[in-house]
């Protein structure tokens, strides 16, 4: 029997660590939405990231590549899709450092490949239609080390190939809201951590590397400054932005939380340390300091009042409470970050889909 669904969203880059958070939440709380995760399973997508609701069904998943866009057009018929939550990008800055194409590529192109098959299906017949663009504070460039915060107002100031095509696709969104009247909303989040992050991170990579023993690469003298939001609030804050933010607007997403590079360093070697019954201090030494980044902003801190007093958001979690489930999340599931970082988990699941990215 074919199940009837009030709403189809599109969730793009669904596989990737903030998306599979963002699918679990929307598959549990809307079982009357057909959820429909595409990714196309880069280094990043992961589907064991989603093995728990993988056979809900409200569930769907398509393995493509938004940057085709006659695959985003049948994408849109196929599915009747009248909401899109796009994630999917390539994400970090020292690959961006590496390899500013393949950035431009997925986060402009790719971006204004979606936004073109959503104006096209969705033809002027956009009430109840949303496009919605995660995006990053990255955008706004950097702030000195004391005082100020990034508000919806600042101008935007790139540094890092990754923000600057982030930048871009945030332009490109509004663009098609000024010009074709596209509904689209935006949103600007400071850092995420949590369970299923992509051990190139700071906080996976470190946890992995304390329980290793492996060295801790520290960017110059540490000193700069990250604004931290425990993932889950980060996807109840898109949920609620999707059905209640104002069409045309960006939202900043951030939780007042604040911290210098080398003192969460610090957080994570105290915590990891006890969690493994190790005496405090004995991971210490695992400290390097290595060359700093190119272009490294110093300090990023985001004001996310409009969000609470104009929708009601808060985080939900303290950063102490969120670590601690963190740290305990990676050392509990070190098959997990294994198969992560042997690339096995690539090798199993691209035999498993049949809907292949068409070269391109
Ligand atoms: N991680 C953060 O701290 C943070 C903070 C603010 C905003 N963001 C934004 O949130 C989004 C998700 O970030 P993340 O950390 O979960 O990233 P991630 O790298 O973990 O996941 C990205 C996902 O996108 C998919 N993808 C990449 N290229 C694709 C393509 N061409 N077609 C289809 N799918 C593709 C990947 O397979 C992966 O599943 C990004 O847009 C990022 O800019 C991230």
């Amino acid at each position: 029997m074919m199940l009837e669904f009030k709403r189809n969203i599109l969730i793009t880059g669904g596989a990737g660590f903030i998306g599979s958070h963002l699918v679990r939440l929307m598959v549990h709380k809307y079982p009357n939405y057909r959820i429909v995760n595409l990714d196309k399973l880069t280094y990043a997508g992961n589907l064991a990231n989603l093995k728990d609701i993988e056979k809900e069904a409200n569930y769907l998943f398509i393995k493509a590549d938004i940057c085709d866009f006659e695959e985003m057009q049948k994408v849109f018929t196929e599915y009747d899709i009248d909401g899109v939550i796009h994630l999917a990008a390539e994400s970090h800055v020292d690959r961006s450092i590496k390899d500013p194409f393949a950035f431009a590529q997925t986060n402009v192109l790719g971006t204004l490949s979606l936004l073109q098959a959503a104006n096209l299906a969705w033809n002027n017949k956009q009430t109840e239609k949303l496009f919605y663009h995660v995006s990053t504070d990255e955008v706004y460039g950097s702030l000195p080390l004391t005082g100020g915060y990034f508000t919806e107002n600042n101008k935007y100031d790139p540094h890092s190939p990754y923000s600057a095509s982030k930048a871009s696709s945030d332009h490109f969104v509004r663009a098609y809201h000024d010009t074709y009247g596209l509904p689209t909303v935006i949103s600007n989040c400071s850092n995420n951590y949590g369970a299923f992050q992509f051990p190139e991170k700071l906080i996976p990579l470190f946890i992995n590397n304390i329980r290793h023993n492996k060295p801790l690469p520290v960017y110059g003298k540490g000193e700069n400054i990250r604004d931290w939001l425990y993932v889950e609030d980060h996807a109840r804050a898109i949920e609620l932005i999707f059905h209640k933010g104002n069409i045309g607007d960006t939202y900043n997403i951030g939780g007042f939380n604040e911290w210098k590079n080398i003192d969460l360093i610090k957080v994570l070697l105290k915590v990891t340390d006890r969690l493994l019954g190790r005496p405090a201090g004995s991971s210490d030494k695992l400290i390097t300091y290595v060359t700093d980044r190119a272009g490294h902003d110093l300090r990023y801190a985001i004001d996310s009042t409009k969000l609470k007093r104009e929708l009601g958001w808060e985080p939900s979690l303290q950063f102490e409470e969120g670590i601690e489930k963190t740290v305990k999340w990676y050392l509990e599931n070190q098959e997990w970050l294994d198969n992560v970082t042997s690339g096995e988990y690539m090798e199993y699941y691209k035999k498993m889909y049949e809907r292949e990215v068409r070269p391109s």
